[in-house]
């Protein structure tokens, strides 16, 4: 019996399976049993300056991972962002808002500290190559440090977003390049208004 718990509409499944076995089947398909809430909420934080396809795509396939994602958007002051945090959350709202189960939102200080007031205990970040590890697994682990209920989940995005960054899109846009191929299609025109003629 493999069925995920991620799923609320599985538990009906489970306890379905589980009757008329051990009753101690229980205790390992409901969540609760493992301190959970019953439900998996999972925090996906990043600069999004701007939303790039990759972004999407890995937004796309954790969505139907977990029972809500909340796409965060980093209000962070040491960064000089292109866009304004307002335009960030605005370019995500316009191109995630096809997409079940995910909430866009901003924060301001520790990723923890939010995921926690969000009751989340699950950080989401892309891995697109080898040169990505170092820092996710530095902030990962510093992450559990302050939080141990906090854990971050890794996913890849399709091979073909690998080699994408917001920071080359940026720079493409910014000497007149075509960003098409790149990022969403609202977000070809906000670039374009960055960056006139
Ligand atoms: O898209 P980015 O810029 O790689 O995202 C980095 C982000 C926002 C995930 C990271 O800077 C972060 O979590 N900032 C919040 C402040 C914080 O908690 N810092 C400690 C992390 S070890």
């Amino acid at each position: 019996m493999t069925v995920s718990i991620q799923r609320t509409g599985c538990y009906a499944l489970v306890l379905g399976v589980c009757l008329g076995r051990k009753p101690d089947c229980l205790t390992v398909w409901y969540p609760e049993e493992l301190g959970g809430t019953g439900l998996t909420k999972a925090i996906y934080p990043g600069s999004f300056d701007p939303v790039t396809l990759g972004h999407l795509d890995l937004i796309r396939r954790s969505s139907t991972l977990f029972d809500s994602l909340v796409v965060a958007v980093t209000n962070n002051r040491v960064k000089q962002p292109l866009f304004t945090l307002e335009e960030r959350v605005a370019m995500l709202q316009e191109v995630t808002a096809d997409i079940e189960g995910v909430q866009v939102d901003s924060f301001s200080g520790l990723l923890v500290d939010y995921a926690r007031s969000k009751g989340a205990q699950i950080v989401l970040r892309g891995l697109r190559a080898i040169s990505d590890f170092e820092y996710e697994f530095q902030m990962a682990l510093t992450n559990r440090k302050i939080d141990p209920v906090v854990n971050t989940v890794f996913m890849m995005p399709s091979e073909e977003f690998s080699y994408l960054s917001s920071s080359i899109i940026r720079e493409i846009a910014s000497l007149g390049g075509d960003v098409t191929p790149f990022v969403p299609a609202p977000v070809v025109e906000k670039l374009r208004q960055k960056f006139p003629g």
